[in-house]
């Protein structure tokens, strides 16, 4: 197995010095919501071609794809999809992924609708540690708009609670924000979350995927959510938790905790992306924003675990991929992969 490292104490960088640390899987591209930014449904709907169940990696090719990224550096593994929790045997996966050496971290990132006290209990026992779940309002009005599917903000806060029951007390709420549709709901949110312990990141909206009909004057920017919370609120900056965190760190001054904001559009963060995402296919995604995937079934029906590690390695060190600081020099149009296939 390869475990050498370079000069930056690194197994593997790509072109542009990029260690590789998260492994992002989707389990799935199938959700239960239909979020306007996400899966409209006017796209999701019966007429889309959602992956046959023989077309999805099973618990053990995906177990394999982490024993071979772990020697390369990775150490956090976030279980995405669609929406994880579809699956409702992913506390066997998460088990295995949890004895794998070298894995440090296992989170998943969920809408917390089918978050029930004896799944949280069980994906606690398997070896989950923490959740981010996504939230975009905390009045039902606004939110069945977002979620489009009619589901109720008490059931997601239900969710969030069973967590916490159940020892996963390590919760994110990511909202996306969407001008004109959710930002009023900026404030109710951070004042619903300010000292809860339960750390609301404020996200805007990317032109992921080529459905959801992405336009910049839709983008509330980075700044002008922290400016929005500041006049009532105030915060101050805080220190990044670790290189790469995606979300900016703001303080409240009162002493209430903090909020994150993700602001891949207005101020975007490639330069110390450490993450490759694994599709439900099987195919390694480079970036949030690729056109293709690099196909790694070829070496997963084989035990040739050093050929599956290798090709990882070889994947990582020729990515060159910083699509979010590019953006306005590409063409935005070109086929995208959707956010629910790679799982954000
Ligand atoms: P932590 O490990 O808790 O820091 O999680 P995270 O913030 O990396 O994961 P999460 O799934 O909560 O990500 C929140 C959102 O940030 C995603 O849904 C995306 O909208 C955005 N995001 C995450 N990673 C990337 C990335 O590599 N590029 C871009 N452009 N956006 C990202
Ligand atoms: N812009 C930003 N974030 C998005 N997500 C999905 N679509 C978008 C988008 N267009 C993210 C949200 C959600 C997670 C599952 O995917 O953060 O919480
Ligand atoms: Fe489902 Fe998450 Fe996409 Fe909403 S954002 S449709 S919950 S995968
Ligand atoms: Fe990483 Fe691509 Fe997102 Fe940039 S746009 S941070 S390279 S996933």
């Amino acid at each position: 197995m390869t475990n050498s490292t370079d000069s930056t104490g690194s197994a593997v960088v790509d072109r542009l010095h990029r260690p590789l640390h998260d492994l992002r899987v989707s389990v799935t591209d199938r959700c239960n919501f239909r979020c306007v930014y996400c899966m409209p449904r006017s796209v999701f709907n019966k007429d889309y071609k959602f992956l046959k169940r023989d077309q999805i990696l099973s618990w053990d090719h995906i177990v394999s794809v982490v024993k071979a990224a772990a020697p390369l550096g990775v150490r956090k593994i976030r279980l995405t999809g669609g929406e994880p929790l579809i699956r409702n045997d992913l506390e066997d996966l998460i088990e295995r992924i949890a004895n794998v050496d070298g894995i440090e971290d296992i989170s998943m990132t969920t809408n917390a609708a089918l978050l029930t006290k004896q799944r949280a209990e069980s994906l606690r026992s398997a070896g989950l540690k923490r959740i981010n779940v996504s939230l975009d309002a905390i009045d039902d009005a606004t939110f069945r708009i977002m979620n489009d599917m009619g589901v109720d903000v008490s059931t997601v806060l239900q969710g969030i609670d069973n967590a916490a029951a159940a020892g996963i007390d390590n919760v994110k709420v990511n909202m996306v924000v969407k001008k004109g549709l959710n930002d009023h709901s900026i404030l109710p949110m951070a004042k619903h979350f300010h000292g809860t312990g339960q750390i609301l990141r404020f996200i805007e909206f990317m032109d992921v995927g080529n459905s959801n009909a992405w336009d910049l004057t839709d983008v509330v920017t980075s700044q002008q959510i922290a400016e929005r919370i500041n006049t009532e609120m105030p915060i101050a900056p805080a220190e990044a938790n670790y290189r790469g965190e995606v979300a900016k760190r703001w303080s409240y001054a009162d002493g209430g905790g903090e909020i994150g904001i993700i602001s891949s559009v207005s101020d975007p963060f490639c330069g110390d992306c450490s993450r490759a995402r694994l599709s439900a296919t099987g195919s390694i995604y480079t970036c949030l924003f690729a056109t293709e995937g690099h196909d790694l079934k070829p070496f997963l029906d084989t035990s040739n675990q050093a050929a599956l590690e290798n090709q990882l390695k070889r994947i990582w060190e020729i990515r060159e991929d910083r699509y979010s600081e590019t953006r306005t020099q590409v063409v935005t149009l070109r086929p995208k992969v959707e956010m629910s296939f790679i799982g954000g």
